[in-house]
C-alpha cells in the first residue's frame, strides 16, 4: 500500500505550486490506481473520486486489486490537500485505507461535521454535546487545565461559531488552512499540539481519517450535512438517517484495517517529496489496526529523474 500511495506522491510532487490542482489530483489518481492493480486483494472502491459516471478513474464501485487476495473495501484521496498542492502549501499527501468488506461507510461525497480526539478522550466527548463541554472533557481526560487543550478547527468562515466558542473558554484554537486527515491523526501523536479536532469537511476524509484514527487507538464522531435537494435525496437513496451521529462502527466498522500515506508536500504528519542527489526519496506511513502499529517508511527511488523540470506524467 505504501508503494501505491508513494507513486502517487511522486506523480503529483511535480506539480507543487504550479496552480493546477485538476492536472495534479489527474496525475496522483492514475499512479495510484496503475499500482492498485497490481495489489493482491480483490477490491471495491467505496471511497473514491466520484460516481461512475462524473469521474473516469477510482470511482465508487470500481473494482480494484489483481483479485489474489482477500474481498475488501478501497478508500482512496489520491490527493488530499488539492489546493496547498498547487499553491505550495503544507499538508498535501497520498491516502489510501483498506478494510474487511463491507465495512466502511459509502460516505457521499459531502460534508460531515467532525468530531475526533486521540486514545485518552476516547469515549468521553459527544458530537451532540455543546462544543463548550466537550472541551471541558477532553481537559478532563488528558488531566490539564482547559487553557492548554487545544482545539484545531479549519479556518473557514462557517467555523467562526466554534472559533468564539473555543476561545469563550479559553481553550486555544489552532486554524489549519487545509488537510482535515492529518490533522484528526495528530489528535493521536503526543507531540503535534492537538487534542481535539472539530468542524465541517468532506466526508470521504472523515471516513479515511477515521480509518487512521482506528490504527491509533483515536475516535472520530461524524455527521452528514447535506447542503442540496440533489445531497439530501443521495442520503435518503442511501438509507442516511441524517439525525444519527456515526461512530467508529458506522464509519470504518470493527474489522481489520490497514491504512497508508505518503507525503507530497512538507507537513505535520510527513515530510513532502524530496529530490536529492541519490533519487527522488518520499516519506510515507502505514498503520494497521489490528497490530495497533504505527510504521514510518522513507523510500529513495533512484531510477527517477534527480530534478524533475517538467511534470512527470
Ligand atoms: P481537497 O484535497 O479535496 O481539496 O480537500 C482538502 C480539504 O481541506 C479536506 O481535508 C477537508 O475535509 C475539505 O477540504 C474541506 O472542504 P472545504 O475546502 O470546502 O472547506
Amino acid at each position: 500500500m505504501v508503494g501505491v500511495t508513494a507513486a502517487a506522491a511522486v506523480s503529483c510532487a511535480p506539480w507543487v505550486g504550479r496552480g493546477n490542482k485538476q492536472q495534479a489530483d489527474a496525475a496522483a489518481t492514475a499512479a495510484m490506481r496503475r499500482l492498485l492493480a497490481d495489489l493482491p486483494i480483490a477490491g471495491r472502491v467505496v471511497i473514491g473520486e466520484g460516481e461512475m459516471d462524473e469521474a473516469p478513474m477510482l470511482y465508487i464501485g470500481e473494482e480494484v486489486g489483481n483479485g489474489a487476495g482477500p474481498e475488501c473495501d478501497v478508500a482512496v484521496d489520491p490527493l488530499e490537500g488539492t489546493n496547498p498542492l498547487a499553491f505550495g502549501g503544507r499538508n498535501a499527501l497520498c491516502v489510501m485505507a483498506l478494510g474487511d468488506k463491507g465495512s466502511f461507510l459509502h460516505a457521499p461525497d459531502m460534508y460531515m461535521d467532525k468530531l475526533a480526539v486521540g486514545p485518552q478522550a476516547r469515549g468521553v466527548v459527544d458530537l451532540r454535546y455543546p462544543l463548550t463541554e466537550n472541551i471541558a472533557l477532553v481537559a478532563k481526560a488528558l488531566g490539564k487545565p482547559i487553557s492548554k487543550v487545544v482545539v484545531a478547527v479549519l479556518d473557514r468562515p462557517r467555523h467562526a461559531d466554534l472559533v468564539a466558542k473555543t476561545r469563550t473558554v479559553g481553550a486555544t484554537v489552532k486554524l489549519f488552512s487545509d488537510g482535515d486527515i492529518v490533522t484528526a491523526l495528530s489528535t493521536c501523536i503526543e507531540d503535534k499540539g492537538v487534542d481535539l479536532l472539530v468542524g465541517r469537511g468532506g466526508s470521504p476524509e472523515g471516513v479515511l481519517a477515521a480509518a487512521g484514527l482506528s490504527c491509533l487507538g483515536g475516535e472520530m464522531q461524524a455527521r452528514l450535512v447535506p447542503q442540496t435537494p440533489e445531497e439530501i435525496r443521495r442520503c435518503q437513496e442511501m438509507g442516511v438517517d441524517l439525525d444519527r451521529i456515526l461512530r467508529m462502527g458506522d464509519l470504518i466498522g470493527s474489522g481489520e484495517v490497514v491504512f497508508a500515506a505518503t507525503g507530497v508536500t512538507d507537513g505535520d504528519l510527513l515530510r513532502g517529496v524530496q529530490y536529492s542527489d541519490a533519487g527522488l526519496v518520499t516519506h510515507s506511513v502505514a498503520m494497521v489496526r489490528s497490530t495497533a502499529s504505527m510504521h514510518y517508511i522513507q523510500s529513495v527511488l533512484r531510477d527517477r529523474p534527480l530534478h524533475a523540470e517538467e511534470p512527470i506524467e
